[in-house]
C-alpha cells in the first residue's frame, strides 16, 4: 500500500511549548515510519503580526532543530522552511482567488487574534488561505493538529473540493488527525484559556526548554481549584484547571485522565506526578537540541536537502495548477 502523505506545520514565532508537543509532534514522530511526512516551520505566517526581524532567523532556525529535538527523523521525514519554497506563495494566491471574504471572515482565529490591535495586517485575515496552500501544495492525505486549527482544516477542504469541481481533479482532500487527549493544552495560570505561544506570561506554559527547576515552578503555581476530592469531570468549567493537569499526565502515560485521578490523594501528589513526567520527557530532548547548537551546519544541511524535496513536489503542483487556470506558459 502507498504510503500516506501527512504535512503539518508549526510557527516559529516564540518557543514550542507542551501543548504543541501533545496536540502535534506526538502524532508526528508516531506515525513517521509509516508515512511519507513533510513538516513546515512557518516563517511566512509569521509575519502576519509584528514581529522582530533581528531574531526571526535564530527562532525559524531553532523551531527547526526542536523538531528534530523532538523526535522527527531526517531519514524518515522532512523538514522544510516555508520560505525556502516559492510554490507556498504562488499556490496561496490562488488560494485567495478561490476562498471568500465571508468565509474568510467567520475564522474564530482571526477574530481573536485581531482583537485590540489598533493595525491589523491583512496577511492576517488571508492566513487560512496560505495554510490551505501549505497543504494542498504537496497532496496530502492527514493533517495532523491541535484543535484550534479544526476550522482551518476544514477551509482547505472546502478549498480543494471548490477547485476540483471547477477544474477538474487537482487536489486531494486533506483529512485532520487528532491526538485522544491532549488536543487542547489549556494555560496553567489559565486553565480557560488554550497555551498559547503568543501568551502574555510565560507562568502558564511550559516551554519544551524549560529547566526542571522552572517546570517544578510552574506546575507547583498551577491553578486548581477548591473542591478537595481528585475528580476528572472534564464538562466543569470551575474543574478546568484540574482537568487540563489530569489530560497532560494522562497523554503522557498512556492513560486515560480518568485513570490518572483514581490514583491520587491530593492535587499535590498529581502535580508532583506530572512534574516527574514532564522532567522525563524534555531531559533528552534539551539534550538534542543543545547538540544542533553546536553543529548548525548539520542543522542547514538538513533544512537543505528538505526544500530540495519539498520544492521538487511543490513545483510540480503549481504548474498543474497555473495550467488548469489558464495561464499561459512562460517561452509559449
Ligand atoms: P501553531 O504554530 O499555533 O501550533 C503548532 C501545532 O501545535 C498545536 N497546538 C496545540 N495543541 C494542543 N494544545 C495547545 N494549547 C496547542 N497550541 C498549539 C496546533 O494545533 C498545531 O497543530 N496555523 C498553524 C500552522 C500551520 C499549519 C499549516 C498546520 C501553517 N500551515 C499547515 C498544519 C498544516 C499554527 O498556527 O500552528
Amino acid at each position: 500500500m502507498a504510503k500516506q502523505r501527512v504535512l503539518s506545520g508549526i510557527q516559529p514565532t516564540g518557543r514550542a511549548h507542551i501543548g504543541n508537543y501533545l496536540g502535534a509532534f506526538v502524532n508526528w514522530v508516531r506515525d513517521q515510519s509509516a508515512n511519507d511526512s513533510i513538516f513546515l516551520v512557518v516563517d511566512l505566517h509569521g509575519l502576519t503580526v509584528e514581529n522582530d526581524r533581528d531574531s526571526m532567523g535564530a527562532a525559524t532556525l531553532d523551531m527547526a532543530a526542536t523538531l528534530f529535538a523532538v523526535g522527527i527523523d531526517p531519514g524518515q521525514a522532512t523538514v522544510v522552511i516555508q520560505s525556502h519554497v516559492p510554490g507556498h506563495v504562488q499556490l496561496g494566491w490562488v488560494m485567495e482567488c478561490t476562498a471568500t471574504y465571508g468565509e474568510l471572515s467567520r475564522m474564530t482565529q482571526f477574530k481573536d487574534k485581531s482583537k485590540g490591535l489598533s493595525k491589523v495586517r491583512v496577511g492576517l485575515f488571508t492566513y487560512p488561505a496560505l495554510m490551505a496552500a501549505d497543504i494542498l501544495l504537496y497532496h496530502a492525505d492527514l493533517v495532523p493538529v491541535g484543535d484550534d486549527q479544526t476550522q482551518h482544516l476544514e477551509l482547505a477542504r472546502d478549498l480543494a473540493i471548490r477547485f476540483n469541481n471547477a477544474y477538474g481533479e487537482t487536489f486531494t482532500v486533506p483529512k485532520a488527525q487528532r491526538v485522544a487527549h491532549g488536543s487542547r493544552v489549556m494555560d496553567l495560570a489559565n486553565p480557560l484559556q488554550k497555551m498559547s505561544k503568543s501568551s502574555s506570561s510565560p507562568q502558564g506554559i511550559i516551554f519544551l526548554s524549560d529547566s526542571d527547576d522552572e517546570i517544578a515552578r510552574k506546575i507547583a503555581r498551577a491553578k486548581t481549584d477548591t473542591f478537595n476530592e481528585l475528580a476528572y469531570l472534564p464538562e466543569d468549567p470551575e474543574r478546568a484547571g484540574v482537568t487540563n493537569l489530569l489530560e497532560m499526565l494522562g497523554a503522557l502515560t498512556g492513560k486515560a485522565p480518568e485513570e490518572c485521578a483514581g490514583e491520587f490523594s491530593g492535587y499535590g501528589q498529581l502535580k508532583k506526578a506530572l512534574t516527574e513526567a514532564l522532567v522525563e520527557l524534555l531531559t533528552p530532548i534539551k539534550i538534542r537540541f543543545e547538540l544542533f547548537q553546536t553543529d548548525p551546519a548539520e542543522l542547514a544541511r538538513l533544512l537543505a536537502q528538505g526544500a530540495d524535496r519539498a520544492n521538487e513536489i511543490a513545483s510540480d503542483t503549481v504548474r498543474v495548477v497555473y495550467d488548469r487556470l489558464g495561464l499561459v506558459r512562460s517561452g509559449g
